[in-house]
């Protein structure tokens, strides 16, 4: 049976853009990435080459804090890290602190059929060596000059800015949850890290806290590592559904227990039976979604703290 495939994606999490021209830009880049994601559904693509493709997308738009546009680290280097998830076949695989390639996704996703399917810095180097990946230096002209400023007030900051432009300091990272039409449901997210960290930090992004998905749901996270590995936030919403708790409800129990443990974090899902929801402690998620009927996004809900869809 085919079923109307479904997509939600986000570009991270944190306090408020400062303009409505920064809102009106990131909307943008969200729903076009959207479209172009859809528009492979459509046609047959699966879950998995669904979200390689969103994150690849997303990894490329500097406005992101993912692939190009990632933040620096306290020693001034990118080190970015990527996880990915069959549903279907419930397997996970990540690297973690990546340098010098364009798409950490694709690292992740080629480990999906390695025996060995979690790398760290040098494994994940090496690989992208014998892959022959072409050497790509993801550093932009703005996020140096973040780096410089925040160099000059001592790192006083304890995150970088969730996206590339002048605003209060967020956290970003980026995902994308899909359901193709054959019910299979993949999930990805990619980051360049909470940005000033120390040089080995290991973000939730490449963990299962950060991005899980089995045949029952996905689940991607956006915000302070710390917070949702504490949380270990995707896995626990991901196995609410698999243990009878609707998506909702599991987003909202999810997303109680953290408000209550004053954590800054956000998360995107879906289910097997196309509902998307998602949720957020922090005041704002920038995500977007596809239902194959209606498209939106979570850009001007900044009071609700989760939202759902269907249809
Ligand atoms: N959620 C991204 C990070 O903290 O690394």
């Amino acid at each position: 049976m085919i079923i109307q495939p479904k997509v939600i994606i986000h570009g991270g999490a944190g306090s408020s853009l400062h303009g409505k021209g920064s809102l009106d830009l990131v909307r943008q880049s969200l729903v076009q990435i959207l479209h172009q994601i859809y528009a492979q559904l459509q046609v047959g693509v699966s879950a998995q080459e669904a979200v390689v493709l969103g994150c690849q997308l997303l990894e490329d738009d500097p406005r992101f804090n993912a692939g190009t546009g990632s933040v620096l680290q306290s020693d001034g280097q990118i080190r970015m890290s990527a996880a990915f998830m069959d549903g279907a076949m419930q397997r996970f695989s990540g690297v973690i602190n990546v340098t010098r390639i364009q798409h950490p996704i694709n690292l992740a996703h080629y480990l999906q059929n390695s025996p060995d399917r979690i790398l760290s810095d040098y494994g994940a180097s090496e690989l992208s060596r014998d892959l022959q990946l072409p050497v790509f230096n993801p550093l932009t002209e703005q996020r140096l000059t973040e780096w410089l400023q925040d160099r000059k007030d001592n790192f006083a900051r304890s995150m970088a800015n969730v996206v590339a432009e002048s605003m209060e300091q967020g956290r970003g990272t980026i995902g994308v949850v899909a359901l193709d039409t054959q019910g299979k449901i993949a999930a990805g997210t990619s980051t360049g890290g909470k940005g000033f960290e120390r040089i080995g930090r290991v973000s939730d992004s490449a963990t299962p806290a950060g991005n899980y998905a089995n045949g029952n749901a996905g689940v991607s996270c956006t915000g302070i590592g710390e917070d949702i590995i504490d949380e270990c936030l995707a896995a626990k919403i991901v196995i609410r559904v698999t243990d009878g708790l609707s998506l909702v409800g599991a987003m909202e129990k999810s997303m109680a227990e953290a408000h209550q443990r004053g954590r800054d974090l956000g998360a995107i899902a879906l289910d097997a039976t196309g509902t998307i929801v998602w949720g957020k402690t922090s005041e704002m998620l920038l995500a977007a979604y596809h239902t194959g009927s209606t498209i939106g996004d979570t850009l001007d809900n900044r009071e609700q703290s989760v939202g759902k869809v269907t249809g």
